[in-house]
């Protein structure tokens, strides 16, 4: 019995990636044969398998070579986005976006949505970030500033190598167009 649960676990537990991850919400194998799943392993508790160990080995040093993995992962995440939502809710600059926001959701999602920016295997299942600030009247280039802002002193606060800040500031800031809802800028 216990044998069987632990199977089933396991069974589900697994998922098949060709060139690249699958995202936490594929469906699990139907066929995990031994020739599929033969190649595999674990990362954050999620066990991905692959039909080949190159396959294998790239997925592993892609991980490992990531923002998401250097930073130090799920807790570091967490950490971050516990303190970055402080310093927003206490901005009166940019709180009253907020206003009605399900703050333990938005938490969720913007802990997903940046841990996969920065290399997470798991997707990004949610919102382009244009759609999702398409809705807020007035939003502007001195309110991103000040997301921005908060989000580097946190990773300041968080003791983030100054290397990776400045990737994940560029990556961010990357992002300025889409959140602010206008063209990008003419290169
Ligand atoms: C790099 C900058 C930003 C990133 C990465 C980001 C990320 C996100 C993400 C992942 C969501 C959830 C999307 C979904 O529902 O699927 C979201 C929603 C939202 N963001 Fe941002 N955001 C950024 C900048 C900003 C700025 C500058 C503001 C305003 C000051 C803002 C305010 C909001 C609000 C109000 C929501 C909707 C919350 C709700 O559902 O009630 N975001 N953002």
């Amino acid at each position: 019995m216990t044998k069987t649960i632990l199977t089933t676990i396991l069974a589900l537990s697994i998922r098949t990636i060709a060139a690249d991850p699958a995202p936490a919400s594929a469906a699990p194998l139907a066929d995990s044969s031994p020739s599929k799943s033969a190649f595999s392993t674990t990362y954050e508790d999620i066990t991905y398998s692959f039909d080949t160990e190159e396959a294998k080995n790239a997925f592993v040093q892609k991980v490992t070579a990531s923002i998401y993995h250097q930073i130090g992962g799920k807790a570091s995440m967490e950490a971050a986005i516990e303190i970055f939502y402080k310093k927003v809710l206490a901005d009166d600059r940019i709180n009253h976006f907020f206003k009605d926001t399900n703050m333990a959701k938005q938490k969720q999602k913007q802990k997903a949505f940046l841990s996969a920016a920065f290399g997470s295997p798991v997707k990004w299942t949610g919102l382009d970030m244009r759609t999702a600030h398409a809705d807020l009247p007035g939003l502007n280039d001195t309110h991103f500033n000040a997301v921005a802002g908060h989000l580097q002193a946190t990773l300041e606060e968080l003791k983030v190598k100054k290397e990776l800040i400045a990737q994940i500031m560029a990556a961010a800031g990357s992002l300025r167009d889409d959140v602010l809802n206008r063209k990008p800028a003419a290169k």
